[in-house]
């Protein structure tokens, strides 16, 4: 296993991607080490936001990778795989009902239970380098911002978990997805993806950014990650600050 052979346990971060880039600036580390920490104090979220952890009780951790096989115009595989992994193990302690919301967050049911920060260093057409932060929340029992509607392996199941164990098992989820990616199986991969996404082929409610709200059915995402919505019989498709689900 090359995911988690080289993991450095932090008694506190900032941001473990932060932490990740710190390393990378300075050499280049094994491909799949993995920073982590239970108490990560400002951690980063998609579209600029925080991510909210109470110390001691979750899972923050960033994994470095290196997806030189991949050209830039295919980054969204990549973001298929780790969603596809962190949805693996989620499911894998929960069962039924975990689902990937567009474009890479976990979902029980209608709350999100992990998010994912991917940040990729480019080089010529393609990736050089991938720092791949991931935050499961475990024990937690109260949020304080709360949207979109936090939930934790906790909330779901009424019983404390370990979170070392939890580690090594979400390392091994990604490693296998990841390798996956990197023998060249994107069919299974997009189709995994698809049927587990949020909401897919489901009449549902959405808003634009102009605050216009309208009924649309997911068909998939096209080639480079974004999402296909289905108005009456017309497609359409967005990026990700063009839409958000209601
Ligand atoms: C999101 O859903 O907005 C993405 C959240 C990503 C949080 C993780 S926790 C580990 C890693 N370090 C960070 O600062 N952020 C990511």
């Amino acid at each position: 296993m090359f995911v988690g052979q080289v993991i450095h346990d932090l008694p506190q971060a900032a941001s473990t991607n932060a932490y990740a880039f710190s390393l990378l600036s300075k050499n280049k580390p094994p491909e799949g080490t993995v920073i982590s920490t239970f108490n990560q104090t400002e951690g980063r979220g998609q579209i600029g936001s925080n991510w909210e952890s109470e110390p001691g009780k979750n899972i923050s951790l960033s994994i470095l990778l290196y997806p030189e096989f991949l050209q830039i115009q295919h980054q969204f595989q990549l973001s298929q795989a780790i969603s596809l992994a962190v949805r693996d193990f989620v499911a894998e302690h929960l069962g039924d009902g975990v689902t990937i919301k567009w474009p890479n967050d976990i979902y029980v049911n209608d709350r999100k239970i992990a998010g994912i920060l991917l940040q990729n260093s480019l080089h010529n057409n393609h990736i050089r380098s991938t720092v791949a932060g991931i935050g499961v929340n475990v024990n937690q029992k109260t949020f304080l911002s709360n949207p979109p509607n936090p939930t934790s392996f906790f909330l779901e199941t009424n019983r404390e978990a370990e979170l070392i164990p939890l580690v090594h098992s979400l390392c091994q989820c990604v490693e296998h997805r990841y390798l996956q990616l990197k023998s060249g199986k994107i069919f299974p991969l997009q189709q995994d993806y698809l049927r587990h996404l949020y909401r897919f082929g489901t009449k549902s409610l959405f808003k634009k950014p102009s605050g216009e709200i309208f009924t649309g059915i997911i068909k998939g995402i096209d080639e480079t990650g974004r999402l296909r919505i289905a108005r009456q019989e017309v497609e359409e498709v967005f990026n990700l600050k063009e839409i958000s689900f209601l």
